[in-house]
């Protein structure tokens, strides 16, 4: 079997190269392998020094994400990496690319650092609910202070190791040539006689003791009661660095680690890090090229419109928008500077880029303008007739190879591409709502959708920083039908006895930033409606329309499912009124508690979720949970709701599902999917590859 540490002997200094690509993480083979190359190298009496490099395109990115929650096979990180701080001849880390989490951990056990400037060091695992576990709560601190290593740990944000308070923790940073600067590195401690030295003895950075006291006070003060665990433990063992000897530091970490590794919450982060690897995996990416892209046609300014003309035009792309008429244009027109300001004072855009950006904008009133566009999106046209009328419009102007995209989410693309003789080129392409805040595109493929034009999209889509997930080509799209779905449990539950804010209350304590009723009433009821209409939903809405017919339209009119004031929104007893003479009409129900709400809301979107697997309509249930998470502000740390599902208990959902089929409605009725799951003791997981 091959080995993944590389074992070479160079003038008394033995080079142990890290070889386990993509990124060096600490897997099993490599702990066992880097131990066996460490004892080497102690026996070898003519080894000096010993530097840790890594191979490939960065030193170290960790620990193996894949192995935790998993059992413990020694040797265990924190373990190894003593036996190198403990090595009697010097060790020195040489790192470019990046050493984050565990990787850096490993660089502060070693006795001496050489760094690339421009290599990422950071410390991630916060960002999968998780703290630095391989004694980096410990050594960081002892080399930085409180200050920085709390801000790394708890930020889990990554800096270049040539910058700022990052340089603490380095000897020697070069610009290039790694290898030589640490070989000559190496060649100095020996001709010198420098000894070994051990970070666990550092005192630098606990030093000014108040410094330290002042960093966790401000850190506590900063994460308040409550909030995600990870951050805090970090704090606390930051806090136990300075208080406690090395030994019962590292083990008051190893706890910490321990509690959380087991963690839902860390579970569900573990899972979002592989869904958001996996979705960029698609089958097109292996047969598909890139096609050039240096002008976007947008045709309509609408809210997505002018939405998609900003962000193109923020990429440096030249843009080409198309409206049907002079006035439709100046309002677009109007649309798209106000975004562009926004864009300047959210500090998304600079003043200086703001102001030349316009000269890459041209604004036309006839389609012909887009005959050199490399791209075009349609972002106008309501229904399928009018948006079959625009493709087949636009097959006679564009050139040959550009992409023709629906930004419409109920878009057949099989059937605009029959509009076209350029069926290959056609897919859609949907960006969630507001374009400027949402990271989602869903890419629609159809039937005769090519590699290249797909590729060719979702690297469009990554090029304006969003995130795309690859869905068929056939009306509705992944947020639309979950909405839609959560949306219809909701309305239930409010038809069997809840009130509205006391859904949207259960709904933010699960973690949504709104409640379902509060987010209608940002959105407007009449979209709502309409979205409820195209999802199927007809006869699970007429508590909705009573309210639109009573002129409670949202937010704009100052009432909807709230009332607004200019203190903000209030529970409206004639909401109440209307809820009772409808349930009056229907037999009300059996007041659901807060538990009952968030399980029949999850099991909904889970159910649905399911339906768009089973149909072939998007390719894994995590690639939903990554779409629910950018483009509707899933909670991240329930891992989305197939995950979330998953973590639940797939068998309590089906019940809870079937429970609300008995009345005959079979929106209700669980998936055969979710069925099959259950039957063979499987998860939603299990499906993601
Ligand atoms: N463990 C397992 N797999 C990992 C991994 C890790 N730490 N880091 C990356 N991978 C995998 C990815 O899943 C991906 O796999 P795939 O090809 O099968 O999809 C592959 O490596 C390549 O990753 P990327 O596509 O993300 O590569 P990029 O070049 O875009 O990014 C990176 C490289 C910046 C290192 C990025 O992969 C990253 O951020 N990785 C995670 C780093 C991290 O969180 N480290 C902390 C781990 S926890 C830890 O160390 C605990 C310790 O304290 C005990």
């Amino acid at each position: 079997m091959a080995l993944t540490v590389g074992y070479e002997v160079d003038e008394g200094v033995a080079v142990l190269s890290l070889q386990n690509p993509p990124v060096n993480a600490l897997g099993i083979a490599l702990r066992r392998d880097l131990l066996a190359a460490f004892e080497t190298a102690l026996a070898d009496r003519s080894v000096r020094v010993i530097v840790l490099i890594g191979q490939g395109k960065l030193f170290c990115a960790g620990g193996d994400i894949s192995e935790f929650g998993k059992p413990f096979k020694a040797p265990w990180v924190p373990e190894l990496f003593n036996t190198v701080e403990q090595s009697t001849k010097p060790v020195i880390a040489a790192i470019h690319g990046a050493a984050l989490g565990g990787g850096m951990e490993l660089a502060l056990a070693c006795h001496y650092r050489v760094c690339e400037a421009r290599a990422r060091i950071g410390f991630p695992e916060v960002s999968l609910g998780l703290l630095p576990g391989a004694g980096g709560t410990q050594r960081a601190p002892r080399l930085c202070g409180a200050e920085t290593a709390l801000e790394l740990m708890i930020t889990g944000k990554s800096v270049a190791a040539g910058s700022g308070a990052a340089r603490v923790f380095f000897d020697l940073i070069v610009k290039e040539g790694l290898r030589e600067a640490a070989m000559t590195f190496a060649q100095r401690l020996v001709e010198k006689g420098l000894p070994v030295r051990r970070t666990r003895d550092a005192r630098n950075g606990l030093k000014d003791a108040a410094a330290y006291q002042t960093a966790i006070a401000k850190w506590r003060k900063r994460l308040g009661k409550g909030g995600a665990e990870a951050p805090g433990e970090i704090l606390r063992c930051v806090e136990a660095a300075a208080l406690l000897p090395f030994d019962v530091g590292m083990a008051f970490e190893r706890a910490a680690f321990d509690t959380l590794e087991q963690s839902e919450t860390s579970r569900a982060l573990r899972h979002v890090f592989f869904a958001e690897n996996k979705v960029a995996k698609i089958p097109e990416a292996k047969a598909g090229h890139a096609r050039a892209l240096e002008q976007i046609g947008v045709i309509g300014g609408g809210t997505r419109g002018a939405g998609l003309v900003a962000l193109s035009l923020m990429a440096g792309f030249e843009v080409v928008l198309v409206e049907k008429d002079a006035p439709s244009l100046a309002r677009a027109l109007t649309r798209l500077r106000r975004l562009l300001d926004r864009a300047v004072s959210r500090g998304q855009l600079s003043a200086l880029r703001r102001d030349g950006i316009e000269a890459l904008l041209h604004g036309k009133t006839d389609m012909v303008a887009l005959s050199e566009a490399d791209l075009v999106i349609v972002a106008a046209g309501g229904d399928a007739l009018e948006q079959g009328q625009i493709f087949a419009q636009l097959d006679a102007v564009v050139k040959d190879g550009a992409v023709l995209a629906s930004a419409s989410p109920f878009a057949d693309i099989g059937a605009l591409a029959e509009r076209t003789g350029c069926a290959e080129d056609v897919l859609g392409l949907h960006f969630s709502l507001p374009t400027q805040m949402s990271d989602l595109v869903e890419v629609a493929v159809g039937p005769a959708s090519g590699a290249d034009a797909v590729v060719t999209a979702t690297t469009f889509a990554r090029k304006l920083g969003k995130v795309p997930v690859r869905v068929l080509g056939v009306p509705g799209r992944i947020g639309g039908r979950l909405m839609a779905a959560y949306q219809a449990a909701a309305d239930r539950l409010v038809m069997s006895g809840a009130l509205p804010q006391e859904v949207d209350r259960a709904m933010r304590r699960w973690g949504m930033a709104l409640g379902p009723y509060q987010l209608a009433d940002v959105m407007g009821l009449e979209r709502v409606l309409a979205r409820q209409e195209e999802c199927g939903h007809d006869r699970r809405v007429a508590l909705l329309r009573a309210l639109i017919k009573d002129g409670r339209l949202g937010r704009k009119t100052s009432k909807g499912w709230y009332r607004y004031d200019a203190d903000g929104g209030r529970v409206d007893p004639e909401v109440a009124a209307m809820i009772a003479s409808l349930r009056g009409q229907t037999g009300g129900g059996s007041f659901p508690d807060e538990s009952d709400i968030q399980r029949l809301c999850l099991a909904a979107m889970a159910n649905e979720g399911a339906r768009m697997v089973e149909e072939g309509h998007v390719m894994r249930p995590g690639d939903i949970d990554v779409a629910m998470i950018r483009g509707f502000a899933f909670p991240r740390w329930r891992g989305g709701p197939m995950q979330a599902a998953d973590s639940a208990g797939l068998l309590s959902l089906r019940n809870l599902l079937r429970t609300c089929a008995q009345d005959g409605d079979a929106f209700w009725r669980p998936v055969n999917l979710l069925d099959d799951l259950i039957k063979n003791g499987r998860h939603f997981s299990d499906l993601n590859g």
